[in-house]
C-alpha cells in the first residue's frame, strides 16, 4: 500500500490505528488508487474486518499492548 499526497498528516494512536489527515490518495500494490480522502483510519492490530481499515475492532482489548 502507497499513499500519496501533499502535506499527509500521520498520527499513532496507542492501541489504535494510524490516522491520516490531509489530502491524499491511497493505492494497492499495483498503482492503483483504492480511495482519495481527507482522513482514513488505518489498521495496525489485525484484528479488522475490512483490511486495511480501522473498523474499531483493536477497542476489543485482546492480545498485545501496540506501542505509539
Ligand atoms: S487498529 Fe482498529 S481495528 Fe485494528
Amino acid at each position: 500500500m502507497t499513499v500519496r499526497g501533499e502535506g499527509a498528516r500521520v498520527t499513532v494512536y496507542e492501541n489504535g490505528p494510524l490516522l491520516l489527515r490531509g489530502r491524499f490518495t491511497v493505492e494497492d500494490q499495483d498503482g492503483k488508487p483504492v480511495v482519495t480522502a481527507r482522513t482514513v483510519a488505518l489498521c495496525r492490530c489485525g484484528r479488522t474486518a475490512l483490511p486495511p481499515w480501522c473498523d474499531g475492532n483493536h477497542k476489543a482489548g485482546k492480545g498485545a499492548p501496540m506501542s505509539r
